[in-house]
């Protein structure tokens, strides 16, 4: 009861969501199927008419035999070309691509507002694998089978109103000869229903590894230690696991259904016996030969209704699916009256005892962590490996909100303030930064698409990031597209695209530039120029950055060092040197390596 419940609502929202986009094409699928099957039983009775009319023992007919044969033959015709071709063909092909745009645009714009805490959390990772994997084929699918179904009911009815002429429980016969089939599909639908459930650690395991062909990086080491025939032999022992689940419960289904199926011609029989002789039953040959055109429908479209029902439950998961990952709100609360900046300039940072806990983790990634960062200040982060410093970044964009303790920007807590408004204060380069395969010019460009794009600010960024080389490099300069994934495409080096990425930062001319951890793959003269630039620009604006290399580290006005989520030290190089502390330890460390 609850699944038919789920499944009803289900179809409400897929319906709702593909009359929004189109309701006069909804209203035409459906009303040229329900048309196609009046003009189909308008031929089963128009066969019967001529075949009385051309039948010697008949009485004169009502019309002449050529107006019915002509009539008969439009109908065909008719019957045909709602149904099959416009229908089937035109209308169901509109419908399925305007369908997979529409689920396209919903489940990237519900992806792209996910909390970044909800994109890191394993089962929705794993929900929206699946969602992507499966959305474009299988809703437009329901809507399909929803429309054979709506076929399939207005055949019933009509056979049941042609029934009345004759003996309705011969109907009830043919129905009840059905039945058994419908027992059948309840009992091994629901095995093969709930494989999808049961398989999916299965089937998650395998999209995994189907996704690690995709990657660039991955398929290079594959390459390398030749490991793509171990990762393919994993592959191909959970298809075989998947498939064996699948098949024998769908081979036994099949066995039973052609045996059972035995009743179905049984129960014609009955009924068109009776007919065979006119004289006897007071019916005309035309009759009969409407009789057997009725039955047979009726009996097929009961068993069709079956299997198109069934379709609808399995395909009922992936819609559910797609249900649960539209639902998925926000776990930040957004306050009800935002405190919005006027001005976008530097401004006061203070970090006020906070501790903060990933979910489904025990240890606190940072512990009562308090520091203040003045307007304009340069400030470093330093630590070992998971010491927390990437967190502290995460905490400021407010991906997370703390456990305990609170963030103050110009004394308002982190929680008040338009998020929007916020980001609009932050050039951010990650860890993970983003590569986009677009044109040198928009790669920059796309860290403020609020500015039109200017080609004087694009070239200066380029210039700061120590990257103007790349733009002379490139056949095409600033117009050329980025990475091998399209023909016109050149790809750069790692450290080419993260001197790109930090352009893109730079070119938000924000308040603040949050660099996480930027010179990792930047050799050490060219992060010399970049932070000589930044220092220089940054003179009224604030740059963070956590970086392992004391040789930029020392510049900061201020470095907070972090050991084992909690902040050890807080000062400038010298200050630090002289506590003599854990930075005086590593810097010491860093530089007999120099020596
Ligand atoms: N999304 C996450 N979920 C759970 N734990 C995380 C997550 N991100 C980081 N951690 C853990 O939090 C701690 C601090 O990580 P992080 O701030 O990234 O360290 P780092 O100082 O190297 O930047 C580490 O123990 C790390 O394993
Ligand atoms: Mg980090």
């Amino acid at each position: 009861m609850q699944k038919n419940k789920k499944l009803i609502s289900n179809l409400k929202f897929l319906l709702s969501l593909a009359y929004k986009q189109d309701p006069v094409l909804l209203w035409l699928y459906f009303a040229t199927t329900i048309l196609g099957v009046i003009f189909m039983f308008a031929v089963f009775f128009g066969f019967k008419l001529l075949i009385d009319a051309i039948a010697p023992t008949s009485p004169s007919p009502l019309f002449p035999a050529i107006v019915i044969l002509t009539t008969y033959l439009l109908f065909e015709y008719l019957s045909r070309f709602v149904y099959y071709t416009v229908n089937n063909y035109y209308i169901s092909y509109v419908f399925r691509s305007k369908m997979q745009n529409t689920l396209t645009i919903e489940v990237m714009k519900k992806v792209s507002n996910l909390d970044l805490a909800q994109i890191e959390d394993g089962k929705i990772r794993n929900l929206i694998t699946k969602v992507f994997d499966t959305y474009n084929w299988t809703l437009p699918e329901i809507i399909n089978t929803l429309n054979y179904i709506v076929y399939n009911t207005a055949s019933i009815l009509l056979s049941l109103l042609i029934a009345t002429r004759f003996n309705p429980s011969q109907f009830l016969l043919v129905a009840v000869a059905v039945a058994p089939l419908f027992y059948l599909r309840a009992k091994y639908g629901d095995a093969e229903w709930s494989m999808y459930g049961v398989k999916s650690p299965r089937a998650n395991q395998l999209w995994y590894l189907r996704g690690l062909f995709y990657e660039n990086n991955i398929l290079t080491e594959m390459k390398l230690y030749g490991f793509s025939n171990y990762i393919l032999s994993r592959m191909s022992r959970l298809q075989t696991e998947i498939l064996n689940a699948y098949v024998s419960p769908i081979a036994k289904y099949t066995l039973h259904s052609v045996v059972l199926s035995i009743l179905i011609p049984i129960a014609l029989f009955i009924p068109l016996k009776s007919y065979i002789n006119p004289a006897q039953s007071g019916h005309t040959i035309g009759d009969f030969t409407l009789l057997l055109n009725v039955l047979f429908s009726f009996s097929t479209q009961l068993s069709n209704m079956l299997v198109n029902v069934g379709n609808l439950y399995k395909n009922n998961l992936y819609l559910n699916d797609f249900i649960s990952l539209l639902s998925i709100k926000s776990a930040l609360t957004m306050p009800k009256k935002p405190v919005i900046f006027k001005t976008i300039t530097p401004r006061k940072i203070v970090f006020d005892n906070v501790t903060f806990t990933y979910p489904g983790s025990k240890k606190p990634a940072v512990k009562d962590v308090s520091f203040i960062i003045e307007k304009g200040e340069n400030v470093a982060i330093v630590g070992e490996n998971g010491a927390g410093k990437t967190t502290l970044i995460k905490l400021l964009l407010r991906f997370y909100d703390p456990d305990e303790g609170a963030i103050y920007i110009d004394g308002v807590n982190l929680k008040e303030l338009d998020i929007g408004n916020w980001y609009r204060h932050i050039g951010m380069l990650f860890q993970h930064f983003g590569r986009y395969y677009f044109t040198l010019e928009e790669n920059v460009a796309l860290g403020n698409v609020l500015y039109p794009k200017d080609k004087s600010k694009i070239s200066a960024a380029l210039l700061q990031a120590d990257a103007a080389s790349i733009t002379k490099e490139l056949p095409k300069g600033l117009k050329n597209v980025l990475g091998k994934r399209f023909e016109e495409g050149q790809d750069l080096s790692t450290g080419q695209w993260q001197k790109v990425a930090i352009a893109r930062a730079l070119y938000r001319s924000a308040p603040y530039l949050i660099l996480d951890e930027p010179t990792a793959n930047i050799d050490a003269s060219a992060e010399a120029k970049i932070f000589d630039n930044l220092i220089k620009q940054y003179k009224n604006k604030s740059l963070l950055f956590i970086s392992h290399r004391f040789s930029t580290v020392r510049h900061a006005d201020n470095i907070i060092v972090l050991h084992k989520s909690q902040v050890e030290a807080i000062g400038s190089h010298a200050d630090l040197i002289k506590q003599g502390g854990l930075y005086n330890k590593f810097f010491s460390l860093q530089k007999r390596g120099f020596e």
